[in-house]
């Protein structure tokens, strides 16, 4: 049989141009937020001519947040695209989520969809939910096998021998955004019928199946798919080995394992919108029964001159966390300076208030070197004397920017055998230790059972899950 290629884009946020003016409404929108929003229609626009200079790829899916809160115009110019990869021969399947629409007033939903004039904002047409299906019907429905219209989910068969079930969640993205038991039911029966046909199945839908962390699963349980455990139990049974997701923005890939053994894999697709932002390219090969799923992002985007930089380095510095990179150096320098570029991402009011406090407090942690933290967690000793040296000499902000900014990306550079191992987890088991001793609830609080602070940052620090938050091969078998 032949193998089938696709691309998976997720959560590309679309913010039309006809949606705002230049002004600072639009860019303090912008800055406070963890991804682009004025450059998304150009950005997709890249990722759209790498997609179509791979004439391999026959398919391209798009899972749901296609555009950043609803509002007409920017599904319009998102659909506009979709023509451009359907004009060329590509197959376009869609998904949609909470953000693509704005709610009822009775379901949790709550978008709204604005046009930003050069200092406010007013009310702008925008879609229901109820709406979304028929606008995206061409893209995914129309070519499916059978579709569950409730929800909107659909079957569509890929390629040879394999088959994928866009599911489509249906719930308001708050207290419940899975399937209900109508679409649960229609969903085991796709499952039934794939395998009937010889075919292999994968699945794809908005919301997280396996947390990216044990402690987001801890504290946004409800962000997850609503049903997640059922799903964990029925694709362990049924063999389904891959599910693909968004929602969290973050680039990783997590597997899970059952009591006999049984495995699958969640590989969620860090958002088009970030400035990291890059699409899974997947291969089939329904013979050898493989499938391998690499990542491939842009190098340009079209219409911005980038001056010589990478798409991650022109955006980085734009909104959370780079803005913090960008703008803390500032309080050692220039702290009104630092005071006025905070607005929007910092307590910028609290900061002016405790200026007495907060200004050398601040110079004091932003010139720390990284010995400071190893003596406090107790693991300066331990160092060689070459080691010594590097930590005296590391300023610590660096290894907490590096941290911060793999958040998205996946793929952290601090396995155990770094300095910067032993010294993050030294201060978190240090603190463990405090926590403990003094009963600090609030902190108590977001850490899982049986789990300890150095545990939640340990993940943080490396991919101490499946290697690769970027590539993977495994059997579909
Ligand atoms: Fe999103
Ligand atoms: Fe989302």
């Amino acid at each position: 049989m032949k193998k089938t290629a696709f691309y998976l884009l997720t959560d590309s946020h679309l913010v039309s141009e006809r949606i705002w003016e230049e002004g600072s409404s639009i860019s303090n929108r912008e800055r406070g937020d963890q991804i682009v929003l004025i450059d998304t229609p150009k950005i997709l626009d890249g990722f759209i001519e790498k997609i179509l200079a791979d004439p391999e790829a026959e398919t391209v899916i798009f899972t749901g947040d296609n555009v950043n809160s609803g509002d007409l115009a920017s599904h319009e110019d998102f659909r506009a695209r979709l023509d451009r990869l359907v004009a060329a021969g590509k197959k376009v399947c869609v998904t949609t989520a909470t953000h693509d629409y704005c709610g009822e007033g009775d379901d949790e939903n709550f978008f709204h969809a604005v046009r930003y004039t050069k200092d406010g904002t007013e009310p702008t047409p925008f879609m229901r939910k109820s709406g979304l299906f028929d606008f995206y019907y061409d893209y995914g429905p129309r070519q499916a096998l059978n579709v569950h219209r409730e929800s909107g989910s659909y079957c569509v068969q890929l390629g040879e021998g394999v088959r994928m079930i866009l599911i489509n969640d249906n719930g308001n993205g708050r207290s419940h955004c899975g399937l209900f038991e109508d679409g649960v039911a229609w969903l085991k029966a796709q499952i039934a019928q794939a395998k009937e046909a010889g075919d292999f199945v994968l699945l794809a839908v908005h919301h997280p199946v396996i947390a990216p962390w044990e402690v987001y699963r801890h504290v946004v349980d409800f962000e997850l798919y609503g049903g997640y455990r059922d799903l964990w139990a029925l694709m362990c049974k049924e063999h389904v080995r891959v599910v693909f997701t968004g929602h969290t923005h973050v680039q990783n890939i997590q597997k899970y394992t059952d009591e006999n053994g049984e495995w699958f894999l969640d590989i969620s697709t860090i958002a088009m919108a970030n400035a990291a932002g890059k699409m899974r390219r997947v291969v089939i090969d329904p013979d050898a029964g493989r499938c391998d799923v690499t990542s491939v992002g842009i190098d340009r985007v079209p219409g911005i001159d980038l001056q010589g930089k990478t798409p991650f380095e022109h955006y980085y510095g734009l909104n959370f966390p780079g803005i913090l990179q960008r703008i803390l150096p500032l309080a050692e320098t220039d702290f009104n300076a630092f005071l006025k570029a905070s607005r929007g991402v910092l307590p910028t009011e609290q900061l002016e208030k405790y200026r007495l406090i907060a200004k050398p407090v601040l110079r004091r942690v932003l010139k720390m070197k990284l010995s400071t933290p190893a003596k406090f967690g107790r693991k300066y000793n331990g160092m060689t004397r070459d080691e010594c040296k590097a930590l005296r000499d590391k300023p610590m902000m660096d290894t907490l920017y590096e941290i911060l900014k793999h958040i998205y990306t996946g793929n952290a550079p601090f396995p155990p055998e770094t300095v910067e191992f032993r010294v993050v987890t030294g201060v978190t088991a240090r603190l463990d230790r405090i926590v403990d001793k003094f009963n600090i609830k609030k902190i108590k609080e977001i850490i899982p059972p049986g789990s300890s602070l150095t545990e939640i940052v340990e993940a943080f620090l490396y991919n101490n899950r499946t290697g690769d938050d970027d590539a993977i091969s495994f059997d579909l078998r």
